[in-house]
């Protein structure tokens, strides 16, 4: 039997294409490693990201092509990935390791943009992505309540440490306040906070920073796309929050900061009741969310559904995704990380590493 040569193993795994960018994983440079030794051939898969949703699928597809060529006896295929996204910029003030920042954003208040970002976030770092967490939204901050974190970050010679836990980073004005009453900032003080938290903060190095927006298109708002490198943005709508006025001026706000909507998320779209599992009550009504998006003309993501236990999670600190793995509004959270992830990937990909502008601040 003549030895297997590296060409025929590449030959066999050219076929996989990934969806995304429509080219061969071969083509496409995602095969690391590749060792052959007698009948045993071992590789790397590497991924644009962690959270990739084919994962499986690409492993599995990898090991039966590659088992079926003459003389393969054995196929040990590794999933690795290498995060796509900003190139590491040292000399930054902002933010200088993290990859891809992610805005979540809604129009109004009371939507679930906290539970979508925290869920997001969770699913990100579950898949084995790094993840912080800014809750930069100052007049409402509810990352303490949700993940059950609390107390005053480590501070030392101007650098702000962030809380870890549930295996990401952390950072919330909360932490600095003692109960949930809503803050009165002024203006100035809004600008200087948010400053702190993309500047001061240790966030090291991470493949994604979500970031739970303030509400709206207010002076916070405004202050943080313009200060952070925000690499792209989901919008957060319910199917009865009819108001497409704010949900374009949220997109008008990104765009005027070249920052990439990568879709709308509509939150509460549905009940399937425990005893009903095959029914799903629009209570809202239906497709508000897929409305807006073709209005604006951006992606519509996905709607998650209504559970009773994300609201009870939220009130002790443990996000559903956390408690509730196999819910379906967990698997929802899971797939629509996956599809922000693989937008972030491709955004990485076709645009040209160019560092940051230089970000001159505004007060
Ligand atoms: N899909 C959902 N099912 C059930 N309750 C939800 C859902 N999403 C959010 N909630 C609840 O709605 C309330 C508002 O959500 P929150 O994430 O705090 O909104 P926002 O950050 O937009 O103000 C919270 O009590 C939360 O637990
Ligand atoms: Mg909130």
């Amino acid at each position: 039997m003549p030895p297997i040569s590296e060409s025929a193993v590449l030959d066999a795994l050219r076929p996989i294409i990934d969806p995304d960018f429509g080219k061969s994983i071969v083509d496409l440079g995602f095969i690391k490693n590749l060792a052959i030794d007698g009948a045993k051939v071992a590789f790397d898969i590497e991924l644009t990201t962690p959270a990739c949703p084919v994962k499986e699928e690409f492993q599995k597809a990898a090991r039966e092509r590659v088992l079926a060529l003459d003389g393969v006896g054995e196929v040990d295929v590794t999933m690795t990935a290498n995060t796509r996204g900003r190139a590491p910029q040292p000399e930054a003030e902002v933010l200088p390791g993290v990859k891809n920042t992610l805005a979540v954003a809604s129009g109004k208040g009371g939507v679930g943009k906290s539970t979508v970002a925290i869920n997001l976030a969770l699913s990100l770092a579950k898949s084995g992505a790094s993840v912080g967490v800014m809750d930069a939204d100052v007049y409402g901050p509810s990352l303490p309540l949700l993940t059950g974190v609390h107390g005053r970050p480590r501070a030392e010679e101007r650098r702000i440490y962030p809380h870890e836990a549930h295996g990401m980073k952390l950072m919330s004005m909360g932490f600095f306040i003692d109960d949930n009453s809503p803050v009165i900032w002024r203006g100035p003080m809004v600008h200087g906070l948010i400053r702190q938290f993309l500047s001061d903060v240790e966030w090291g190095e991470l493949d994604y920073l979500i970031v739970d927006m303030p509400p709206g298109t207010g002076d916070a708002a405004l202050t943080l796309t313009q200060m952070a490198p925000l690499s792209g943005a989901v919008i957060v709508t319910t199917a009865n929050d009819l108001s497409l006025i704010d949900a374009r001026k949220g997109l008008k706000m990104f765009e005027k900061v070249s920052v990439p909507v990568l879709g709308i998320i509509e939150n509460m779209s549905y009940f399937t009741p425990p005893d009903l599992p095959d029914r799903k009550y629009h209570l809202f009504g239906q497709g508000g969310g897929e409305r807006t998006a073709a209005e604006l003309g951006v992606d519509f993501l996905g709607e998650v559904p209504i559970d009773p236990r994300i609201v009870e999670g939220g009130d002790k600190g443990r996000p559903i995704t956390l408690d509730a793995p196999d819910a379906e509004a967990s698997q929802v959270f899971a797939a629509l990380a996956g599809k922000v992830a693989r937008k972030l990937a491709m955004l990485a990909e076709t645009k040209p590493q160019i560092a940051d502008a230089n970000i001159t601040w505004v007060s």
